[in-house]
């Protein structure tokens, strides 16, 4: 039996110092247990799938290739430390992080509860569609939002989520993204990031209880490609191929980071409700604003022009007979002739 305290321990430890070579014998010290036990409790970590490489006289690593979402990982390189993020569950594999939050919100989990993972078998994407999310190249995320903590759960909280996710990319890995409203997250030309909030209300009431805000990011190409009907939409942060072995250098920051990234900057975004001082990055960021687009609302479709986001979200367009109009949901495409 491995004790789970010891196995989080030297897990953090090795995260801490990720790259060098600790003993087992100043680990076993610092933690207090024999080095059988460390030895034990590495053999574990290796097992669940940590890249722990262990040298004759030098000690074991935790290699700087090491992409494994870990919850001790992650604690890591948390700069904010109020709400957001608190607890945090990390799976390998779940039907979707959404759902799961969902799961956890009826049964009465706290404002900022995390879930993580690193694949999703039903992730689920806006209007009812699905969303992709192969193992070990995205990082799928979701909150759980109690409208009690948030002062206003205002329309713009996806608005708010897809300026935070931008952030938290420019920080990480010194890339700026686009913004396709509602809250798409687009790079070089492709989308990278879709974001989904749900409601869960009370059923007697129909007040809402919380929101689930779930974060769906693209970051390396999916070994073979993207399915044949995503291929032309979907993009990655790292494109080139064969990016799955050579962006996975130790110069560039884990998942486990970058999780750490969005979690500050959802609460620095949630946690001050400041909402419309989002808004001019919102619109500098938003690259359809001045574009002919099409609008698809309900059963409807139309043309127009994008020429604002107003301070719930909302998209001002003015319509082809001169009418100006605010759509609150929908979606657009950017019209090419
Ligand atoms: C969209 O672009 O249609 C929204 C996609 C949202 C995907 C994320 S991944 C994490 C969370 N869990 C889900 O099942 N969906 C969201």
């Amino acid at each position: 039996m491995i004790d789970l305290s010891v196995k989080t321990e030297i897990l953090k430890t090795l995260e801490e110092n990720r790259g060098l070579s600790l003993s087992g014998e100043a680990l076993a010290e610092s933690l207090g247990i024999s080095r059988a036990a460390v030895w034990k409790a590495i053999q574990s970590l290796r097992g669940e799938g940590y890249a722990i490489d262990a040298l004759p006289k030098k000690g074991y690593t935790l290699c700087l290739e090491n992409d494994r979402l870990s919850e001790e990982g992650i604690q890591l390189y948390r700069e904010n430390k109020g709400t957001i993020g608190k607890p945090l569950f990390v799976f390998q594999t779940i039907d979707s992080t959404n759902q799961h939050a969902k799961r956890l919100a009826v049964e009465g989990a706290r404002h900022g509860t995390a879930v993580l993972a690193d694949e999703q078998t039903a992730g689920r994407g806006r209007l009812g569609r699905s969303f992709y999310s192969p193992k070990g190249t995205g990082l799928y995320i979701s909150f759980i939002l109690r409208p009690t903590a948030v002062a206003s759960l205002a329309p713009a909280v996806t608005t708010a989520a897809s300026v935070a996710v931008s952030r938290a990319l420019a920080k990480t890995y010194g890339i700026e993204t686009q913004i396709k409203w509602v809250n798409d997250i687009y790079y070089q030309g492709k989308k990278i990031c879709g974001i989904l909030a749900e409601a869960v209300s009370d059923f007697q009431t129909g007040a809402i209880e919380a929101l689930i805000l779930g974060i769906g990011i693209n970051i390396d190409l999916p070994e073979g490609g993207f399915p044949d009907d995503l291929a032309s939409m979907a993009g990655t942060l790292f494109p080139n191929p064969p990016s799955y072995e050579t962006v996975k250098t130790p110069e560039k920051p884990t998942r486990n980071q970058l999780a750490a990234a969005i979690m500050d900057q959802i609460e620095e975004v949630y946690e001050k409700n400041e909402f419309s001082s989002l808004l001019p990055e919102y619109r500098k960021r938003c690259f359809i604003l001045g574009k002919e687009i099409n609008v698809f609302r309900g059963n409807e479709t139309f043309p127009a022009r994008a020429i604002d986001v107003e301070e719930s979200g909302g998209l001002v367009v003015e319509t082809a007979d001169g009418k100006i109009e605010v759509l609150r949901s929908g979606e657009i495409t950017i019209r090419l002739n």
